[in-house]
């Protein structure tokens, strides 16, 4: 096991982004909005030519841009797909993504897309697999990824291992990097009882370099990750503990539903730096 420490992922801090959502072009392409930086869903871009990667190419002139993929199914058994993954690789010649992420689940079966991001059972069988996996498609782009630990709803009983050893074990078996997902954690840790604070001291330094944040619908005894709501003040107090560990990390906001105008999204991105300031000045204190 090597040591690491916060920042040896070796990418650089991008500040404070948003999602990039159809909706919002005009307000960002006509304005100057106070925004780092932009994340792109890869799947919406990879038709060569046409007016969303007409829209695409102007904003990454003015902005930094990641690719953030939906469909990789890195822990699926079918295998992996070629062509998905030579017009991710020329899309990214194209756009000049900082980097490009995609999800740590299985969204295909048997050359069937499905449309959500499942999760698997974490044990050493599945480790080996990704593993393998990851390492092939880091081959295939020329670059390492990152992967973002999804919410989930139902555990395997396959699973030997927690969820964040898991990854811990992943990054360094595939020596791929992380995009932790706070919201994420939050709502996996309300549906299955364990504890957030564990999952983020067991997540190794070094390998965390881009943080996402969204709201959730909060049913009791049932958290959904449905990114159509403000950030919930408990993900905001995970997101400063989890800065406290990792240092300042490129974070942003996903919003995918109910959008409201786009002030509003760069008010609450105004309170993510706020804590983000809060928390690395108490650190630099
Ligand atoms: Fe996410």
């Amino acid at each position: 096991m090597t040591t690491m420490r916060a920042q040896d992922h070796g990418l650089p801090n991008l500040g404070f982004g948003l999602g990039l959502r159809p909706q919002y072009y005009p307000d960002i392409l006509d304005g100057d909005p106070p925004v780092d930086w932009f994340e792109a869903i890869t799947e919406n871009y990879l038709v060569a030519g046409g007016p969303p990667l007409r829209q695409l190419e102007r904003i990454a002139e003015r902005w930094p841009v990641v690719l953030h993929g939906v469909s990789l199914s890195i822990c699926g058994s079918d295998p992996l797909d070629a062509d998905y993954l030579a017009q991710v690789k020329a899309l990214a010649a194209r756009i000049g993504p900082r980097w490009i992420s995609d999800h740590l689940c299985w969204s295909r079966h048997d050359g069937v897309q499905l449309h959500d991001l499942l999760p698997i059972p974490f044990n050493e069988e599945t480790l080996r697999h990704v593993a393998a996996r990851v390492r092939q498609v880091q081959d295939m782009l020329g670059r390492r990824i990152l992967l973002e630990n999804v919410s989930s709803y139902v555990e395997w009983s396959g699973s030997t291992m927690t969820e964040w050893d898991f990854l811990a074990a992943l990054a360094e078996q595939a020596d791929c990097l992380l995009l932790l997902d706070v919201n994420n954690v939050y709502v996996s840790a309300r549906n299955h009882g364990f504890d957030a604070d564990a999952f983020l001291n067991g997540i190794p330094l070094g390998r965390v370099a881009q943080i996402h944040l969204a709201g959730h619908s909060d049913q009791g005894d049932l958290i959904v990750d449905t990114h159509d709501a403000p950030v919930a003040d408990p993900v905001f107090a995970l997101y400063a503990r989890a800065l406290r560990r990792f240092g300042p990390v490129s974070t942003m906001i996903e919003r995918d539903d109910n959008f409201p105008p786009f002030a509003e999204l760069l008010d609450e991105l105004g309170r993510v730096r706020q804590v983000a300031a809060e928390t690395c000045g108490e650190m630099a204190a």
